[in-house]
């Protein structure tokens, strides 16, 4: 069975029960929602384990609540048109909002298609299995993924942390990879009310080694904000909310509703 690799000698696993073994006989065992856990704490590209139960309740009910929806179908739309696709993997998958809509999406075309998820948050994790039982997911690294080499025909990356060597290794030869990430001015007014002076994002490459760049998507929409509780759930899954200080995080908590917009880059390349 195509599961996981086992972490420690990078086998495929075989799912035994409520176990996965590798012809080596290492095991980890699968949680009562069905996910494992992989991670290997010197491998986990940080002191901190992702998100944490704060930012992934805001962003499961922020996401829930509709405002992405516009990304979720440009991503759906960028994969309907692939082929011959079995297998998908969203690294970084967080809650599992876009995990499950492309699950969804690709599964009405062939049942059989299977959609896996890593994060190395366990809070995230364990909400994408309370969302999805049909995921299969793991607490994991980006930078070290329990994946079997060229065993992935579309990879996601949505505002995570990326390995273009490990995305090459997993992704077969000629396999899509979907990487989507903040533009310049990305909730521009938000960062206005709780920022004295607001700064740009600074845009990262386009380009990845081992990739040929297909395509660079701008993508921005409104967000009309008209209960204080979106306010607070969108600052909330946001880096700033941890940068900001008490009088501006004040300022936003007494606002009635926001006007802002979302700004993103939607980049599509091809594994050489
Ligand atoms: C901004 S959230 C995006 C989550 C999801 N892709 C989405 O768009 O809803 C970033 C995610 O990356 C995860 N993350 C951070 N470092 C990671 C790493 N080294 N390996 C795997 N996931 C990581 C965090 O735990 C978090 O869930
Ligand atoms: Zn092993």
């Amino acid at each position: 069975m195509n599961f996981f690799t086992c972490p420690v000698c990078k086998e495929r696993f075989s799912q035994v029960g409520r176990s996965l073994i590798c012809p080596n006989r290492h095991c980890s065992d699968l949680s009562k929602r069905g996910y494992v856990n992989l991670l290997r704490p010197s491998k986990s590209g940080g002191a901190r384990h992702g998100d944490d139960k704060l930012m992934v309740e805001a962003r499961k009910s922020f996401l829930n609540a509709g405002f992405y929806a516009p990304l979720l179908t440009a991503v759906c739309d960028t994969v309907r048109a692939e082929t011959g696709i079995s297998a998908v993997l969203d690294a970084g998958c967080g809650e599992g909002y876009y995990t499950q809509g492309l699950r969804e999406t690709l599964t009405k075309a062939n049942p059989d298609v299977r959609v896996y998820g890593i994060d190395v948050s366990r809070d995230a994790i364990h909400a994408a299995s309370l969302r999805d039982r049909e995921l299969r997911l793991a607490v994991a690294s980006i930078f070290d993924l329990p994946i079997a080499d060229g065993s992935i025909d579309i990879l996601i990356n949505l505002f995570a942390p990326y390995d273009s060597a490990e995305f090459s290794r997993v992704l077969r030869s000629h396999g899509l990879l979907i990487r989507v990430f903040p533009a310049e001015r990305h909730l521009w007014e938000l960062k206005s009310v709780v920022y004295d002076t607001p700064y740009e994002n600074e845009i990262d490459t386009f380009l990845l080694d081992g990739f040929t760049l297909i395509s660079k998507t701008p993508l921005a929409f409104p967000l009309h904000l008209d209960r204080a509780e979106y306010i607070d759930t969108l600052f909330k899954m946001t880096p700033y909310y941890y940068k900001t200080g008490r009088e501006g995080q004040a300022r936003l908590a007494a606002l009635p509703s926001l006007d802002t917009h979302a700004e993103f880059y939607l980049a599509v390349y091809r594994r050489c």
